[in-house]
């Protein structure tokens, strides 16, 4: 059937403006997104599908079936704002003192369940299931992880997963799909030193672990430049260097503290162990101890290409290709959704937000980003039909 999915989607535009600025209004950072959690509910169990609450403390999750039993298709949106002060003098700006929904998850939030209610006017004509995951704490510690382990991927099976991020980069009006990596694992590193402190007149006697810990911090940069292919990504930052309390006094002690990003998994493994392998020589060297953490976060995302392209040709149909950009070019940023794309196929799309004119100008966790709210209804719509096209093909 031929569905009307751009009309539908300007005709949502304005209702779902007034949800994503209520979202807005009262952002909830990781695993407190208690009223957001409420709200989502309450906003599907109105269109009558079968909502799931708690999921992972705070996750939503929501099932539509269609007429006819088929696939499961996912459409997943994290919940969650930051702790920072909005700098806006606009009527629906943050209600809450130094939180933000400065990510734009509010309006990842607001396509989930615009797609919910485009979806559940066609009910009838879905062979299969939509899953809707409304998932905690993608900005701090990850939600996906936990809601997986809790089965949002069961019961029943998702058959693939979609998934998007307002893009500043990106112009607004546009959707970006990338094929393979979209955006970098994380990781962190913790190194203490332990040296011997003593008079700083008297260095010979002392294990100066400043010495030491600039030494391992330099060297750390060798692993990009030196030590692995250069055509594959890798980012090594430290970005905290604590030591020493004054002019004369050796410190005992050196603390570093960072993070590590790459776009390959298989090369994310190996790093941990090449980090050791520095902090190990050097300190050797000098005699020092060190106690050293390395610690995963999320895997790099990588798109999987045959749901990508899929997903490309859906949006095409329904934007025109002149506003569907083949990207080349992954973010070192994170995003936990790579943990759904290590289990099912799919893929995570940018939602163009770049408009000089309306001043959406300002990147991703800034005190003046905005989104552009004319697009939430057709992205709403993109959703839905790129469910309804993989169900129904
Ligand atoms: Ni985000």
């Amino acid at each position: 059937m031929n569905i009307p999915w751009s009309e539908w989607g300007e005709e949502i535009n304005e209702e779902l403006i007034k949800i994503r600025r209520a979202f807005h209004q009262y952002p909830e950072l990781g695993y407190e997104e208690r009223k957001t959690a409420e709200r989502i509910a309450v906003l599907l169990k109105e269109l009558g599908l079968e909502v799931e609450t708690n999921v992972a403390k705070t996750g939503v999750v929501a099932l539509l079936r269609g007429k006819e039993p088929g696939k499961t298709i996912a459409i997943r949106a994290d919940m969650d704002a930051l702790p920072l002060q909005e700098e806006s003098k606009k009527s629906y700006r943050s209600k809450v003192e130094g939180k933000m929904h400065a990510c734009g998850h509010d309006a990842h939030i607001t396509y989930g369940i615009g797609a919910a209610k485009l979806l559940k006017k066609y009910q009838s004509h879905i062979k299969g299931n939509v899953k809707f995951i409304f998932q905690p704490a993608e900005e701090s510690v990850g939600g996906a992880k936990p809601m997986i382990e809790e089965g949002v991927l069961e019961n029943p099976k998702v058959d693939a997963i979609l998934g998007g991020h307002v893009w500043p980069d990106t112009p607004s009006g546009s959707i970006e799909v990338l094929n393979g990596p979209v955006m970098a694992s994380t990781g962190q590193i913790y190194l203490e030193i332990h040296g011997k402190g003593g008079h700083a007149a008297r260095p010979h006697e002392n294990i100066d672990p400043i010495m030491i810990a600039q030494e391992i911090l330099q060297r750390l940069q060798t692993l990009t430049s030196r030590r692995i292919d250069p055509l594959e990504s890798l980012v090594i930052s430290i970005c905290s260097f604590q030591s020493g309390e004054t002019y004369n006094v050796m410190p005992e002690k050196a603390v570093l503290k960072g993070t590590f990003r790459t776009l390959n998994n298989k090369l994310r493994v190996e790093i941990p162990g090449k980090i050791e392998n520095i902090v190990e020589n050097i300190t050797k060297h000098y005699g020092a101890a060190y106690t050293l953490e390395v610690t995963h976060l999320y895997p790099a995302t990588i798109n999987h290409e045959g749901f990508t392209d899929f997903a490309k040709a859906s949006a095409e149909e329904l934007l025109g290709k002149e506003n569907v950009i083949q990207g080349n070019k992954p973010s070192m940023a994170g995003e936990d959704f790579a943990f759904y794309l290590e289990k099912v196929p799919g893929t995570f799309l940018r939602i163009g937000n770049y408009n000089a004119e309306k001043n959406l100008i300002f990147n991703l966790h800034n005190p003046h980003f905005d989104i552009d709210e004319a697009q939430i209804g057709r992205v709403a719509a993109l959703y839905a039909k790129i469910a309804m096209d993989f169900l129904n093909r």
